[in-house]
């Protein structure tokens, strides 16, 4: 029986719970697909902070080393907020990431048929269906450059710094080329190459990628631009490439428009199979501990696991079909409208499990 090693890192917040309704769900699906999952945890973020004073401890790089992949549940908190920047739960999520070498972060905005009314956006506009994945660069840009604080003009200031090498750029380019041959055969690269710099190089290097992928249709966007035609018509999206910190902004723009984002999952890849695997939302300190969190996009975190670390491509797509299925039922409190069922954390995992059993 094939076996693999999972690293948890359930974090902060809510992280714990949506993590533990994901590894039951995994466990069900690899007891159906015949193949044993063996799990470690590490600290990751606030309580990596507490248990051992820094947000990403030595140990848990090199757990995640030797695993196949790596599952996230969320990290960060009130209880963290006056920790210097370079110690704060978010350094150590950053941390990880650079760490690991996953300079790919996918992150598909979908709308589940069941939540389709759930959108924010009239019916007309976003259609019979929407997906769009946004493929964010996530090693590089102004979240990995030099910063710092320094005088300016007599008064104290403070800076950040976005560079690109040609070759960050090649590589993320070729992973979105590479998505979109799977899907639509679009890609739209956004920069902001009216202003910056590194958004001239950007382009120019995407352009160049392109020829590589000639039956794949390119067009380019200004950020601002590509906000407002995320709003305005989403379905001229299939699939969207872009700098790490335009990627944070645009996924959670591309994820609201799906209705909830406690839906969506995503995966962080490099260049071999280790991913990491996590929900696009965040911690959500407000409402731990309560048993009400959402954890479908964790779930649906393990099916990108399976599809894109694991190669059990049809373990992934019983997690869809599951979740699609029990969505028509069951809801917990985010996405529940009158007719539906509200069910807590738990029980939702209990019941994409029993949808799994058949
Ligand atoms: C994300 C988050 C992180 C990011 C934060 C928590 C550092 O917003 O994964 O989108 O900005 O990358
Ligand atoms: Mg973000």
């Amino acid at each position: 029986m094939k076996e693999y090693k999972i690293t948890l890192l359930k974090g902060d917040g809510i992280g714990p719970e949506i993590v533990n309704e994901a590894v039951k769900v995994l466990d069900k699906v690899a007891e159906k697909h015949q193949f044993s999952i063996q799990y470690e945890d590490a600290y990751l973020g606030g309580i990596a902070i507490d248990k051992t004073g820094v947000p990403l401890p030595e140990e848990t790089v090199a757990k995640c080393k030797a695993s196949d992949a790596v599952l996230l549940g969320a990290v960060g908190g009130p209880k963290w907020e006056n920790q210097p920047g370079n110690n704060r739960p978010e350094a150590g999520l950053l941390g990880i990431r650079g760490a690991l070498g996953l300079f790919a972060n996918l992150r598909p905005a979908v709308i589940f048929e069941p939540l389709r009314e759930a959108s924010p956006l009239k019916a007309e506009i976003i259609g019979e269906a929407m997906d769009i994945l946004v493929v964010r660069e996530l090693t590089g840009g102004i979240y990995f450059g030099e910063r710092g604080r320094k005088e300016k003009d007599g008064v104290p200031a403070a800076y950040d710094t976005e560079m690109y090498t040609v070759a960050e750029v090649e590589r993320i380019a070729r992973v979105a080329f590479r998505m979109a041959m799977k899907r639509g055969k679009k890609l739209c690269s956004v920069d902001k190459a009216n202003v910056l710099e590194s958004s001239r190089l950007w382009r120019e290097t995407v352009i160049k990628v392109s020829k590589e992928f000639p039956e794949v249709e390119l067009n380019h966007l200004y950020v601002d631009n590509c906000a407002m035609q995320l709003v305005r018509n989403p379905k001229q999206f299939d699939v969207i490439v872009t700098s790490n910190i335009f990627g944070d902004i645009l996924s959670d723009e591309a994820s609201m428009i799906s209705g909830s984002i406690g839906m969506l999952a995503s995966a962080s890849l490099g260049e071999g199979k280790l991913g990491l695997y996590e929900p696009i939302h965040g911690s959500a300190p407000d409402i731990a501990g309560q048993g009400i969190a959402n954890p479908l996009a964790t779930i649906l975190s393990v099916a990108m696991m399976l599809r894109y670390s694991l190669d059990q491509d049809e373990a992934a797509d019983d997690i869809e079909k599951a979740v699609n299925e029990v969505l028509k039922t069951y809801r917990t409190p985010d996405i529940y409208t009158d007719g539906t069922k509200k069910v807590s954390c738990a029980e939702m995992g209990d019941l994409v499990c029993a949808q799994l059993q058949g």
